[in-house]
């Protein structure tokens, strides 16, 4: 795991964490990648090496969001349909991101990283934290 440096835009902080070790592991690589994606950025790295970042990072939300979505139904979850939902929502707006950036309708600025910062801390703080609470009461 890389460790947090000075200007990281996306520090993993405590209250991040759902308690549950493989789920706190996948959102940490998550984060981890919109960091990389901010130093590419920063750095002035080309669109080719920013595109293969963002890739990887829906390749890793759909697999992160298909793992956590198994974990829930095999748990019971009371929350499951809309937490699906709102997985496919997610999804959908960082594809589109991606496809904006491919046709050069978006460029990767400071707002675009705090745009996918929110996008994950807001669904870990908000959405992951009402199932971990679930499941912590069985
Ligand atoms: Fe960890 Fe619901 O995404």
């Amino acid at each position: 795991m890389a460790t947090a440096t000075a200007n990281e835009i996306f520090p993993w902080r405590a209250e991040y964490s759902v308690g549950i070790p493989l789920i706190d592991t996948q959102h940490r690589g998550l984060i981890k990648l919109i960091n990389d994606l901010h130093a590419s950025m920063l750095a002035g790295k080309g669109s080719q090496a920013m595109a293969g970042i963002l890739d990887d990072l829906i390749r890793y939300t759909e697999s992160h969001f298909s793992y956590e979505q198994a974990m829930l139904r095999q748990s019971g979850y009371s929350g499951l349909a809309a937490h699906i939902e709102e997985h496919q929502r997610l999804t959908k707006q960082v594809t589109d991101l991606r496809q904006d950036f491919a046709t050069s309708k978006v460029c990767m600025t400071l707002g675009v990283m705090r745009f996918l910062k929110d996008w994950l801390a807001n669904h870990i703080l908000d959405r992951d934290m009402d199932y971990a609470r679930e499941l912590k009461t069985h």
